[in-house]
C-alpha cells in the first residue's frame, strides 16, 4: 500500500481485505528470449521418420522454416511461470465478477482424467471399437443431460454456448423448412436480458430479432410477447434466469403462447446453476434447451479453456439436431446415422472430448442430490452478497427490485455514479488492487454503470465477506479519495489496457466483419435504431418491444 493509503481507515472490518501485491516479472515475448542453438528435447531419428513418412503433399508443405524460438526447457518454465504469476486467475481469487458466466471451481482430480491417454490420445478417426471407453462416457453423459434438462436427445458436438445455440437456431429453421413454412416463419423472438448469442445467432441465421422488454415490475412482459407473436414467428430464444439474475415467473405461460402461434420454444440454460435438480426445461414446456458444460457443469470456461455447448431437444424436434450422437447397440456404443432432417455439423467430429470427460466426472461425483445441492448453495450464496450489498450506499438493483433473483445479480452503481464520478469500469480496476477480478459483459448496456455477481457454489462465506469488504472500501475511497480508484490499478502486474487498439481496424481484424472493413473496404453497419433514453426512470426507458 503506498502512505497515502495507510493513513486512511474506514468503520468497517479491514482485516478482511488483502494487502495484495501482483508480481511484476517484465517478461518479455518469448521470441525475444529466442537463443539460438538452446532446445527442450529433440524427438528422436525415428521420431523424425514418422513425421516425414506422414507429411503432407507438397503443395501445402510450408516453403520456409517455421520461424519458433530456440529457448531451452528450464527457461520455458520460468517465462511461463512468470506469465501466470502476472495473472488474477480463476483458481487464485474470488473471480464472482464475470456474472453469467459461472466462473466456479474446476476440480483439478477431473484433469486427470480428461488428460489420460484414454481421452487425450484418442483420434477422432480411430475405428469405434478401439474408442469403447470414451464412447461409454459420452453416451452416459447424454443420458444424464437428458435427465437433468427432461429431453429426449442430446448432441455435445457444439465447441461453445454461443455454437449451440447457434445450432438451435438452425435446427428451428430445418424445422420450420421441413412443415413448408419456412420463408413464412421469419421472425425469432427473445428479451433484452436473454444473454446477447440469442439475438446474435438467430441474426446471424438471417432471422428478423423482436426483443422483449421488462414490464413495469421488471420482468419479461407477457403481453409485449402476446402483440408480436404471429405466423411469422419462428421461435421464442429466452435465458431464464436472465442475465439479470430474475427469473420470469410466467415461463410457462411465455412458452405456451409461443406454442399456439405455430412457434418452437428455446431454453438458453448456461444460467442453470440455480436450478440443478430443482426445474427442468422440460415440465416449463421447452421444445430445447442447451447448457454450457463450461460453466454449469465445472469445466473450465470458454474464454479461459475448452469449452463445450451441449444442445438437447425433445422428440420432436431431435431429427434437426446437429452432430452425431452415441447409441447404445445390443453389442457395442456406436455413433448414431444422421437423419435427413440433421443440421450441418457445428464443428469437426464429436465435440471437445476432455471437456465431456470433465462434466461427466464432475456429474458423477455429485450424484443427483449433489447437483441439487450446487444449484441450492449458489442461490443461497447469491442471496447472501444480494443482503450485504444493498447495505452500501451508492449501489442500487435496478428490475424487479426488492425481489430474490436465483444465482446472479446485475447491480448497478449508477446512483455512486452520479454523486463521485467514478464508473463501474473504475471501480473493477480497483478491485483488481485487492486481488480480485471484476469485468464482463453487460451488453446491452440497458442498466447503467452495472455490476455483475455470481457467486456460484465455489466460494465460501469468507471468501463472500472479503469480496463484500473490499466493493465497501472502493465506494467508500470513490467518495473520500476518488484520486486513486480512478487511477487504479496500482498494485496489479500491468496498468489498464488500451482497448482502442482491439478495436482500431487499422490495427487488429479481430472479427470477420472487422477483417472485411479493414481489408475489402466495407462500411461499418448501421446500428441498431433504437437507443436507451437516459433522463427517464430505469423502467421506463425501454420500449414494449424492439425490432433488429
Ligand atoms: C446465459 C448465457 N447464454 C449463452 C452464453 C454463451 O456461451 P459461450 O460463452 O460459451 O459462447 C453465456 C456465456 O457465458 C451465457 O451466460
Amino acid at each position: 500500500m503506498t502512505s497515502r493509503e495507510d493513513a486512511r481507515t474506514y468503520p468497517f472490518q479491514k482485516s478482511l481485505i488483502r494487502n495484495y501485491q501482483a508480481p511484476r516479472w517484465d517478461e518479455p515475448l518469448i521470441f525475444e528470449l529466442n537463443s539460438p542453438g538452446h532446445a527442450g528435447v529433440l524427438p528422436d531419428d525415428e521420431g523424425l521418420s514418422v513425421v516425414a513418412e506422414s507429411a503432407p503433399e507438397k503443395s501445402v508443405q510450408r516453403k520456409t522454416a517455421l520461424n519458433l524460438p530456440e529457448i531451452g526447457q528450464a527457461q520455458v518454465l520460468r517465462h511461463y511461470l512468470r506469465l501466470s504469476q502476472e495473472t488474477l486467475g480463476a483458481d487464485l481469487n474470488v473471480d464472482i465478477g464475470q456474472g453469467t458466466c459461472t466462473m466456479k471451481y474446476s476440480p483439478k482430480v477431473n484433469e486427470k482424467f480428461s488428460g489420460s491417454s484414454l481421452s487425450a490420445d484418442m483420434h477422432p478417426l480411430q475405428d469405434v471399437s478401439t474408442a469403447q471407453g470414451t464412447m461409454e462416457i459420452i453416451h452416459n453423459l447424454q443420458e444424464y443431460l437428458k435427465e437433468i434438462s427432461g429431453m429426449d436427445k442430446v448432441s455435445l458436438q457444439a465447441g461453445s454456448g454461443s455454437a449451440a445455440i447457434y445450432g438451435a437456431v438452425k435446427a428451428v429453421q430445418a424445422y420450420h423448412e421441413a412443415r413448408g413454412e419456412g420463408s413464412q416463419r421469419d421472425e425469432i423472438i427473445t428479451t433484452i436480458f436473454s444473454h446477447p448469442s440469442n439475438a446474435a445467432t438467430a441474426k446471424t441465421v438471417g432471422y428478423k430479432v423482436i426483443t422483449l422488454y421488462p414490464d413495469e415490475n421488471g420482468y419479461p412482459d407477457l403481453e409485449a410477447l402476446k402483440s408480436v407473436l404471429s405466423e411469422r414467428t419462428a421461435a421464442l430464444f429466452i435465458t431464464n434466469p436472465e442475465d439479470t439474475g430474475v427469473f420470469n415467473p410466467e415461463i410457462t405461460d411465455f412458452v405456451e403462447a409461443v406454442r399456439q402461434a405455430g412457434g418452437v420454444t428455446f431454453y438458453d440454460q448456461a444460467n442453470a446453476n440455480g436450478l440443478l435438480g430443482i426445474a427442468r426445461a422440460r415440465e416449463a414446456g421447452f421444445d430445447m434447451c442447451h447448457f454450457n458444460l463450461h460453466n454449469t457443469f465445472s469445466t473450465p470456461h470458454a474464454c479461459g479453456g475448452p469449452a463445450a455447448g451441449a444442445l438437447c431437444a425433445t422428440d420432436s424436434l431431435a431429427p434437426f439436431l446437429h452432430g452425431p450422437q452415441v447409441v447404445r447397440t445390443p453389442t457395442r456404443f456406436e455413433w448414431s446415422k444422421q437423419g435427413k432432417y440433421a443440421t450441418a455439423d457445428i464443428r469437426p467430429f464429436y465435440g471437445v472430448v476432455p471437456n465431456l470427460v470433465r462434466a461427466y466426472a464432475w456429474i458423477r461425483a455429485l450424484g443427483a442430490e449433489g447437483l441439487k445441492q450446487v444449484a441450492e448453495t449458489a442461490v443461497l450464496n447469491s442471496n447472501y452478497l444480494h443482503a450485504e450489498l444493498s447495505k452500501i450506499a451508492g449501489l442500487s438493483i435496478p428490475y424487479a427490485s426488492g425481489e430474490y433473483r436465483i444465482e446472479q445479480v446485475r447491480y448497478s452503481w449508477q446512483e455512486l455514479a452520479e454523486e463521485t464520478g467514478i464508473s463501474t469500469g473504475e471501480i473493477g480496476a480497483r478491485m483488481a488492487d485487492y486481488g480480485f477480478h471484476y469485468w464482463t459483459s453487460h451488453h446491452p448496456y440497458i442498466v447503467p454503470e452495472p455490476m455483475t455477481l455470481e457467486p456460484t457454489e465455489s466460494y465460501s462465506k469468507r471468501e463472500l465477506d472479503e469480496y463484500i469488504a473490499a466493493l465497501k472500501l472502493t465506494a467508500e475511497e470513490a467518495r473520500h479519495d476518488i484520486d486513486t480508484v480512478k487511477s487504479a490499478p496500482h498494485r496489479s502486474s500491468i496498468h489498464t489496457i488500451d482497448q482502442e487498439a482491439t478495436t482500431d481496424p487499422e490495427t487488429w481484424a479481430t472479427s470477420w466483419r472487422a477483417y472485411r472493413r479493414k481489408y475489402l473496404g466495407e462500411q461499418r453497419p448501421e446500428p441498431s435504431t433504437w437507443v436507451a433514453p437516459t433522463n427517464l426512470p430505469i423502467p421506463q426507458r425501454a420500449p414494449k418491444a424492439h425490432h433488429r
